[in-house]
């Protein structure tokens, strides 16, 4: 396949953390493949992604991982128009291994290269579940180390109105199942624990912050489940696993959910839309629906798969940058703090 304006076909690369990544993507929202080999069961015996661990295995498995999106997708390099890959945010070292293999790769083979941010990648997930989305939308942005709330004005235009002032959603996710036992990675495993649970048993702070209403912060809840957790302990009472998974997940998804409707009303947009792991939330994609259903709004939200951290939707974010005129060159470097909007 040639590139032609309307036809472009983007090999994406992802290394920003523990999943090692490629994906082919025809004009940003056709994915033609989708390969992730994650390296969870190795980073679960320590209790937590290791940040040297996660090089290396990026390093073993990523020529493995692009051939494979190759072979799916029924084409050889020369299908490919576009290299793009994960420039930041993400862990430097783990960065550096996708961002060194995408510049070897289109100086190689003379093709364009687009460093993508790893948070307008996760954003770009909805174009591809969402064929006919379009901006403006508001996207709630929750991983493991953001919780951003912007209002996506167009492909490449994001204003930032609202952050977390401490812990990300993911990392407060993460945080509670270690402290509950339920090791890492703690968002799905909190997640199915909660459907056994009584959402209403525990009664947990929603931290607001003071004239800042699309703001969040999660760590006054945070160590409210903590010392819910040491006073059982102390008193010799057993823990109900199940309902402090519930209450905890419900006052989490509250602060979420309240701030996200608030910010579309006040900016007079009538489009919802979530991204990033917790995304992949069942009971942030419920009542993320039910409050947007209540104020006639739109809900949308990417398919499990393009929640968390994956290369489709960063090959996605690429094309908007390509058409953009967006060109890297050897120069590109791993930016592990890179800003959104930067
Ligand atoms: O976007 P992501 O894959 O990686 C980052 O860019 O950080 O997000 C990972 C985060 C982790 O904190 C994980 O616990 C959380 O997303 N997560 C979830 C769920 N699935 C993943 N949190 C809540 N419920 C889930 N079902
Ligand atoms: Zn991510």
């Amino acid at each position: 396949m040639t590139e032609t304006e309307n036809n472009i076909t983007i090999l994406g690369i992802e290394s920003s953390c523990d999943e090692t990544a490629a994906a082919v993507v025809r004009n940003g929202r056709e994915v033609l493949s989708n390969v992730i080999s994650s390296q969870i069961d190795i980073h679960t015996v320590y209790g937590g992604v290791v940040p040297e661990i996660a090089s290396r295995l990026h390093c073993e498995n990523i020529n493995g991982v692009i051939r494979l999106a190759l072979k799916e997708a029924g084409l050889g390099f020369d299908g490919i128009d576009v290299i793009a890959v994960t420039k930041g945010p993400g862990l430097v070292g783990a960065l550096l291994v996708g961002v060194s293999e995408a510049k070897a790769l289109a100086w190689a083979l003379h093709k364009p290269l687009v460093g993508v941010h790893h948070i307008e990648g996760h954003i770009a997930a909805n174009y591809i579940t969402h064929a006919d989305l379009e901006p403006p939308y508001v996207c709630l942005v929750v991983s493991g180390g953001h919780t951003h709330l912007a209002v996506i004005r167009g492909y490449r235009e994001f204003e930032l109105v609202g952050r977390t002032m401490d812990d990300a959603a993911g990392e407060t996710f993460d945080k509670v199942a270690r402290a509950v036992g339920l090791g890492y990675p703690g968002g799905p495993k909190v997640d199915r624990a909660s459907r056994e649970g009584d959402p209403h048993a525990i009664e947990f702070p929603r931290g607001e912050v003071r004239d800042h209403p699309y703001d969040f912060t999660f760590s006054g809840l945070k160590s409210a489940v903590l010392n819910y957790i040491n006073m059982a302990q102390m008193k010799g009472e057993e823990i109900n696993t199940a309902d402090l998974c519930a209450s905890f997940q419900k006052a989490v998804v509250e602060s979420l959910v309240s701030r996200t409707i608030r910010c579309a009303e006040s900016f007079g947009i009538r489009k919802v839309a979530i991204a990033g792991g917790v995304s992949a939330n069942s009971t942030l994609r419920e009542s993320m629906r039910e409050a947007c259903e209540a104020k006639g709004m739109e809900c949308l939200y990417p398919e499990p798969v393009y929640c968390t951290d994956n290369a489709a939707m960063i090959a996605s974010a690429a094309y908007f940058e390509y058409l953009d005129g967006v060109r890297d060159d050897a120069f590109l470097n791993a930016e592990p703090n890179l800003k959104l909007g930067n």
